[in-house]
């Protein structure tokens, strides 16, 4: 049904409903909304592709990495951690919300915080792997997630989460599986991409569905990038600690020469998630060059 009314509340969909009996919270009540029609099989494919932390990854795996090379593996996890945190508890704020109707919507996002929290933990393993300590964590990205999870409305927040910001993360997490020291930080991200990828399939899908129904849904995209744009404007976008570690790790080594090739890697990095962002907001009916702006106006924290 379009739009199950309130007192129907938990019932199985396809029960027999008494009438009458209490109103449920939720407060996302039309298909439309929240549907796409790949929900259904994507919810399967999610369940069937959860891995097991503790056998999939090699931690006992052996290797020494220099002090600065450990250093930046583990600020970029640190910074890593703060943003899975984020794409935790943004879906299960969401989930919470939606008419259980919609009961495949709801899967899908129980499993997609299942992947984050599992995210967390491979992350935040590897980290303390060695040394037991965290990097840092700076102003700057925590008001660029804060912006996130201010977000009430559920096509934006999955636009500005799923579609751009782990959008984005893909072109990262390939990043640091290409550029990994050592084979646990492969073995994580590689893993952490592989569940990303649904993520981002899932918010362009739901939100191509709405386009199609919906012709003013672009105004109000461009409308929620325009706003976090402004809202970030004055902070300096990514922690510094975090850029110069991904430019470690894609130098591989302390001298003038290699920095100056980690720097062009993480350039071309950039430019990457740039075409990749541009790529999927085309995918959603915006013209070439609309795109091509709003891209640049995503938060430089890349979620
Ligand atoms: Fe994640
Ligand atoms: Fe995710």
């Amino acid at each position: 049904m379009d739009h199950p009314p309130s007192d129907w509340g938990l019932a199985a969909r396809g029960a027999l409903i008494e009438s009458g009996g209490p109103r449920t919270p939720f407060d996302i009540t039309h298909r439309d909304l929240v549907w796409a029609e790949i929900a259904p099989s994507l919810y399967s494919h999610a369940a069937s592709a959860q891995w097991n932390p503790d056998t999939e990854v090699q931690w006992n795996a052996d290797f020494t990495l220099p002090d600065e090379i450990e250093t930046a593996v583990v600020q970029v996890m640190t910074y890593l951690i703060e943003n899975e945190q984020a794409a935790l508890v943004i879906p299960a704020q969401l989930l919470a919300r939606i008419h259980p109707h919609f009961r495949e919507v709801l899967q899908l996002l129980a499993v997609q915080a299942a992947d984050e929290a599992r995210h967390m933990e491979v992350f935040t393993r590897r980290a303390l792997l060695r040394r037991g300590e965290m990097g840092t964590s700076s102003v700057s990205g925590r008001e660029s997630l804060a912006t996130l999870l201010g977000e009430a409305d559920f096509s934006m927040a999955s636009f500005l989460l799923s579609v751009l910001g782990e959008g984005s993360f893909l072109n990262l997490l390939e990043f640091l599986d290409k550029n990994a020291p050592d084979p646990v930080t492969r073995q994580v991200t590689r893993l952490a991409r592989r569940d990303e990828a649904r993520h981002v399939a899932f918010g362009v899908a739901h939100l191509q569905h709405q386009a199609e129904l919906d012709p003013s849904l672009r105004s109000r995209l461009r409308a929620a990038v325009e706003r976090r744009y402004s809202a970030l404007v004055d902070t300096s976008g990514l922690n510094q600690d975090v850029f110069d570690s991904l430019v470690i790790l894609a130098a591989g080594e302390w001298t003038p020469q290699a920095i100056g090739k980690g720097y062009d890697a993480v350039m071309k990095l950039q430019s990457e998630m740039d075409d990749g962002r541009r790529r999927r907001l085309v995918h959603l009916g915006f013209p070439g060059d609309e795109a091509a702006d709003l891209s640049a106006l995503h938060t430089r924290n890349f979620m």
